[in-house]
């Protein structure tokens, strides 16, 4: 028997340990308890593979770190590949951050809804976005209901990813080459995206030259080693500091030397300020003179190849 039976005559008289086997998981659940969750999730599934049944690459790009240049990376990659004459069109997952919106110069675009969803946004390049800072104006945060009151965070996670699942199955992605996916900071969050996106989705993750930030790394790394998921391999950002006058790149951080993570370096990008005027103005740019923009240029054209190369 597992456990004490839970409401058996005499059972609050005796001492009683709740064991981990008396806990129901979904498993153990015959059917759906008559809520047809398992239904709903099935049908959004689908309507999710449908909708994305013209993206030939997806990429998410992610880093246990916090402010890294996940969205930046992201951002200039779509950019890169853009000008390659790829199609094109970035998921901004950080619902509550969102940056792609104001990278790409709409943030006061609205979506637009069709016949039976939401249209693919592009910006002047002909890059499609979807962020939800489309939707929320900056100053404003993006707030879920309270379920129960006081316990929000139990339920933002599971709330953030039926969003996300939503705006997936809603947008009309059409034919892509690549659907660029901007994740929140994680390495746990990493590991969730990674299930939700399904293993058709390949990682890059992204670090700075510091020992703590590579340790970040190496988490995800482990994180995803546990998924089938295919991880390209890492980018070194703020590898260095690009000096204009000078046009050379300097050391930014101590100098820690090369670290093995276990997985290909994609490539290093210098700290440039343009680089992170540009971005954050939403302006595009043209040219790829600027050492941090040949190395994404770099970067996209490596990510590119081996997506297109059979496995
Ligand atoms: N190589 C770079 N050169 C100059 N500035 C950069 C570079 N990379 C990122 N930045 C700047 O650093 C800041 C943080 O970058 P970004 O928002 O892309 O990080 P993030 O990892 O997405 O952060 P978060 O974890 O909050 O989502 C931004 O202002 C961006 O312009
Ligand atoms: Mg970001």
């Amino acid at each position: 028997m597992r456990g004490w039976p839970l409401g058996k005559p005499g059972f609050l008289g005796r001492s009683c340990v709740l064991r981990y086997a008396d806990v129901k998981t979904y498993h153990d659940i015959v059917g759906d308890g008559g809520s047809r969750v398992a239904e709903q999730v099935g049908e959004l599934r689908s309507r999710i593979a449908a909708r994305l049944a013209g993206v030939r690459h997806r990429v998410a790009v992610g880093s246990g770190k916090g402010g890294v240049g996940k969205s930046t990376l992201t951002w200039q990659l779509a950019s890169a590949l853009r000008r390659n004459g790829a199609s094109v069109a970035v998921l901004d997952a950080d619902i509550n951050g969102p940056s792609q919106a104001r990278l790409a110069g709409m943030h006061e675009v609205p979506f637009v809804p069709t016949a039976d969803g939401v249209a693919l946004s592009r910006n002047r390049d002909g890059i499609g976005v979807v962020s939800l800072g489309s939707l929320v104006p900056e100053g404003e945060a993006v707030d879920f209901d309270n379920v129960s009151k006081g316990e929000s965070h139990t339920w933002r996670a599971t709330r953030e990813f039926s969003a996300m699942a939503e705006l997936l199955a809603a947008v009309e992605w059409g034919e892509l080459d690549h659907l660029l996916v901007d994740l929140p900071p994680g390495a746990e969050r990493t590991f969730q995206y990674a299930e939700f996106l399904g293993e058709q989705t390949s990682f890059v993750l992204v670090g700075i030259p510091s020992d703590l930030a590579r340790g970040v790394v190496t988490r995800s790394v482990a994180a995803l080693r546990k998924t089938p998921n295919r991880v390209l391999g890492y980018v070194e950002n703020m590898s260095g500091y690009y000096c204009s006058e000078c046009d050379d790149v300097r050391p930014l951080f101590p100098e820690t030397g090369d670290v093995n993570l276990g997985i290909p370096c994609l490539g290093r990008i210098p700290f440039d300020p343009e680089l992170a005027s540009i971005s954050d103005s939403g302006e595009s740019v043209a040219e790829a003179r600027r050492p941090a923009l040949r190395a994404v240029a770099e970067i996209a054209e490596s990510i590119h190849s081996t997506l297109e190369k059979p496995r």
